[in-house]
């Protein structure tokens, strides 16, 4: 399992030391949450922070847009090189096309679904990316309790990765514990997203390690 910390759930007075630990500490990637007050009701960084964040990781950034206008927010971030920039299905019209532009950069497009959408709704899109997002909260907030939906459809998603011979990684995102992590891994879920569980524990390390389900 890899593991991307949230640092929506960090010490925003202290985030250049808070990256630095979680990369320290065993995190695989950085999972930054970009919001706008729009697509949800909440609102986070943009990029004169998302920037210093990337200067401070030792480890590849994954940027989960959560924005109404996904090509501006894109073309924002993708300077910045992150291994995956994902944007959601329920807020793109022509997600083909954003996915070729994300490419085009030398950026690997991912795609999310929010809680209530099927893995159908990217039956013909899962062979073009590298990753597919499951949220297992609602999007907006850390802290969310797991909707164990998810687990349903991670298994559907892997089927149709398996018959489509797809590429792509599931990554699931919200309310991920060391509870419920080795449901996710029986389940083919290859990455998770953790925020709170990790920043409010008291060894960014041994939280790291009980959902990389190493104890
Ligand atoms: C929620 C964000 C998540 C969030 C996860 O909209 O996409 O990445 O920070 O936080 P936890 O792990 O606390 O649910
Ligand atoms: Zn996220």
């Amino acid at each position: 399992m890899y593991i991307a910390p949230s640092i929506l759930s960090a010490d925003f007075g202290n985030l250049k030391a808070e990256i630095e630990a979680i990369c320290e500490a065993g995190a695989d990637l950085v999972h930054v949450d970009v919001m706008d007050g729009h697509f949800v009701p909440n609102l986070t960084i943009g990029p004169v922070v998302v920037n210093a964040v990337a200067k401070a990781a030792t480890k590849p950034l994954d940027i989960h847009l959560m924005v109404q206008n996904n090509t501006f927010f894109a073309d924002l971030f993708l300077p910045l090189k992150p291994k995956f920039l994902s944007f959601h299905i329920e807020e793109e019209k022509h997600p083909l096309r954003l996915i070729d532009h994300i490419r085009s950069h030398g950026v690997g497009p991912a795609i999310v679904l929010n809680p209530h959408t099927p893995v159908s709704a990217i039956e013909h899109i899962v062979n073009e990316v590298d990753m597919v997002l499951l949220m297992s909260v609602n999007p907006g907030f850390g802290g969310q309790k797991f909707i164990p939906s998810v687990l349903e459809k991670a298994l559907s998603l892997r089927e149709m990765i398996e018959r489509k011979n797809a590429k792509c990684m599931i990554e699931v995102d919200g309310g991920v514990t060391g509870l419920n992590v080795a449901q996710l891994d029986e389940a083919g879920v290859d990455i998770v997203v953790a925020g709170s569980y990790i920043f409010s524990s008291n060894s960014y390390e041994h939280s790291i390690r009980s959902l990389k389900l190493e104890f």
